[in-house]
């Protein structure tokens, strides 16, 4: 974390409620708070008359917040942003009988989101992300993390990787980039498994590394995807490379997932419908953080949600994501997902407000960078029409937010705002 010199604002905020999320167990509220920044950092946070008073000897203009709420600017930790197409015609199918997984062997699936994404241009990819992308950001984003994994061959995960850059270099939000590479055999690998997990290890993760533009590495570890020993031959790979990992672990079936993932201490293991009393206790051994990806479970209408208290009393640090995708999760809300992981998984809304604000941080291995409000952390913060924290999980369809800072900077309040 960054040293912000005392005494030195360019903005503050008084008169806030402020949820710092700093510790774990506790909200952290503070009423009739003040807030300062400088630069795109936290500069310090106490009393709304001490603010005032400092404010005022400094000169400043004081900002009213009017008893609005600040929170951290939420994390997105988990998403397939950047894709082509939609899979409506699945979603129609699931619910005339199909399964999933019968979809996705019979050629549907990841596979049609690789044909249409392969068929899209860059700017088709960036318009229809940035579209989904701006949904999350009225919703008081300020980091997501974004997936490759619907290109397959270089010249296409090269692509989605750049148009993840280029999103967070052209919108005011933060976006951590993952090379998916191991997300799904794509047919013209039908025949050669080993090579095409051998080319994503070596040629291509190098390549896309060198390049700058791969922050982690992920892998789908399923029947219908990748078995732990080829997940672990990209984890072997990453970390030759000195990049973090994480796992798509226990989504549909209990593969041992979860325990490859610590054993390589990733930074995450997600989905965990499916995981052993072992394999939480390695995570938590580990250090791994427990994605949950509600609105996944709800859409696949799935009936085994993931061990909650099991993850819970083993010590694993719960997070909460949208993984936004066109397959199994075609959801632009982290509010909704935060009301999911309370009423279908069962978290307390202080769980999963803390599971997609300093957890969600922990997953992205940003901890000492943002998710908490605390001074020399960056001034990434969400102003929110609440009465209390936990109606960030209560309300269903309807959006709080009245502004976020992204770095120190306000952007524009959400259209209904
Ligand atoms: O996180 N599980 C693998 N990946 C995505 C689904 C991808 C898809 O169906 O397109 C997920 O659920
Ligand atoms: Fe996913």
């Amino acid at each position: 974390m960054q040293q912000v010199p005392d005494g030195e604002w360019d903005q503050v905020w008084v008169g806030a409620n402020i949820a710092t999320l700093a510790e774990t167990g506790s909200y952290g509220s503070l009423h009739d708070a003040a807030i300062a920044v400088k630069g795109e950092r936290i500069a310090w946070i106490g009393s709304a008359a001490e603010g005032r008073r400092r404010g005022a000897a400094m000169g400043l203009p004081v900002d009213e917040a009017q008893g609005a709420w600040i929170t951290p600017g939420l994390i997105d930790c988990h998403t397939h942003l950047v894709y082509g197409g939609n899979r409506v015609a699945e979603f129609e199918q699931r619910l005339c009988g199909a399964s999933y997984e019968e979809i996705a062997r019979a050629g549907g699936g990841i596979q049609s989101t690789v044909n249409a994404t392969r068929a899209a241009s860059r700017e088709q990819l960036y318009r229809a992300a940035a579209v989904r992308l701006g949904h999350l950001m009225a919703e008081g984003v300020t980091t997501v993390e974004i997936k490759s994994g619907y290109g397959l061959e270089l010249t296409v995960e090269r692509r989605l990787l750049e148009v993840a850059r280029e999103l967070g270099k052209t919108l005011p939000v933060s976006v951590k980039a993952t090379f998916l590479g191991l997300h799904s055999l794509p047919p013209e690998y039908a025949e050669r498994r080993a090579d095409f997990v051998a080319a994503v290890s070596g040629a291509w993760l190098t390549e896309l590394a060198g390049d700058g533009l791969v922050d982690a590495v992920d892998g789908f570890c399923e029947s219908i995807a990748f078995t732990p020993a080829e997940v672990t031959q990209l984890l072997e790979a990453a970390r030759q490379l000195k990049l973090p990992a994480h796992v798509h672990a226990g989504q549909l079936s209990d593969m041992g997932a979860v325990e490859v993932a610590a054993k390589w201490h990733a930074l995450s293991a997600d989905h965990l419908e499916f995981v052993s009393t072992q394999g939480a206790r390695a995570m938590a051994a580990a250090g791994t953080v427990g994605v949950l990806l509600p609105t996944a479970y709800f859409t696949l209408r799935q009936t085994t949600p993931p061990p909650v208290a099991l993850l819970r009393d083993s010590g694993v640090r719960l997070a909460v994501a949208t993984d936004c995708n066109p397959g199994t999760s075609p959801c632009t809300s982290i509010l909704l997902a935060l009301n999911m992981a309370c009423t279908l998984f069962g978290l307390t809304p202080l769980e999963a407000l803390a599971g997609a604000t300093r957890h969600a941080a922990a997953a992205l291995g940003e901890l000492d960078d943002i998710g908490t409000l605390v001074p020399g952390k960056r001034a990434d913060l969400a102003f929110w029409r609440i009465e209390s924290p936990a109606e960030l999980c209560y309300a269903l369809g309807a959006n709080p937010l009245i502004q976020a800072m992204h770095r120190g900077v306000m952007r524009a309040p959400p259209a209904a705002a």
